[in-house]
């Protein structure tokens, strides 16, 4: 497909010299083929990013910029029109069992048991045998915080018991890099900031290499080792922000004097690239919401 948007690469900043890359991203540029038109549409235009081993990144950036397709792009789901998107030096060319995604939706089956949804992922693997996998899933059910839940349905869950059985199931497939679309946007507020420190308390136990979107700035800055700013559409990096606070995190850390200058120097990030365009910002923070005088 011709490569149809100008290609400027995103800023820069290499983690860490000493560690390859997990994921390498260089000059990403993606099109959809609209039909009605016979057109390509560019959603992603030059962005370049680098993942190494165990980090924790965020991306965040205004609605419709191309988060979700370079995510799937990196799942293997999305073909890539120009430039190198690598996972362990080796182009990504399909899904592959090195990567796990988890979707914003609980994407349980409804007609299978916690257990049962847990093992799905090990049996489509299917190098394992029945006992392996249902020990396996039962390690995994546990460190998500649902034993005693092996036999439930998903209907018989909250949305972010659903969540956990998701988390569960990418997990114990035992995927090197972890891809999370938005998974608590559908929580409410205080299970959200339940499921982020649980998300922490997880990620620490196994130290997937994670790439996590949302939209929540907060969110992004207390999970992160490093917050990905993406420009509006077509999607380029903007800006590789280091989050350098302790860990553990604690949730009261988001009242921290630190935490809230990362705050604000993502959102102003953000908020320059929605001033003149038409997209709206899609990103939560610590502002109270506009409310119009009248
Ligand atoms: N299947 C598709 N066919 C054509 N265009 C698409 C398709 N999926 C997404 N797009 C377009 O690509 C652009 C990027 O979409 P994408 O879903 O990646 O954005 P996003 O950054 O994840 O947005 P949001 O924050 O709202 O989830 C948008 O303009 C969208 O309309
Ligand atoms: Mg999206």
């Amino acid at each position: 497909m011709p490569r149809l948007c100008s290609g400027l690469s995103g800023q820069m900043i290499r983690p860490s010299a000493l560690n390859a890359a997990k994921l390498r991203a260089q000059d990403v540029t993606i099109h959809y083929w609209i039909e009605r038109s016979a057109t390509p549409f560019c959603a992603v235009d030059g962005a370049s990013l680098e993942i190494r081993p165990g980090e924790f990144v965020s991306i965040v950036g205004p609605s419709g910029c191309g988060k979700t397709t370079f995510l799937n792009a990196v799942d293997g789901l999305q073909p890539i029109s120009g430039g190198a998107l690598e996972l362990n030096g080796t182009p990504i060319q399909h899904p592959g069992r090195d990567r796990a995604m988890v979707f914003q939706q609980a994407s349980l089956l409804p007609w299978r048991t916690v257990l049962g949804n847990v093992v799905y992922g090990l049996e489509l693997q299917g190098d394992t045998s029945r006992r392996e996998r249902t020990e396996r899933a039962q390690e995994f059910i546990r460190l998500v915080g649902l034993n005693g839940f092996e036999d439930a349905f998903p209907t018989e869950l909250s949305g972010g018991m659903q969540q956990r059985v998701n988390l569960a199931r990418a997990l114990a497939t035992d995927p090197e890099m972890l891809l999370l679309d938005e998974p608590f946007a559908a929580l409410d507020a205080q299970t959200r900031e339940f499921m982020q420190r649980e998300l922490l308390r997880i990620w620490g136990a196994t130290r997937k290499t994670a790439l996590f979107i949302t939209h929540d700035i907060k969110e992004a800055v207390y999970l992160a080792d490093r917050v990905v700013v993406f420009t509006k559409r077509p999607g380029r990096v903007k800006a590789n922000v280091l989050i350098d606070l302790p860990r553990p995190r604690e949730l009261s850390i988001k009242r921290d004097a630190r935490f809230l200058e990362y705050e604000d120097e993502i959102w102003s990030s953000i908020e320059e690239e929605v001033r003149d365009g038409v997209a709206a910002p899609a990103v939560t923070s610590r502002f109270e919401p506009f409310v119009p005088a009248n």
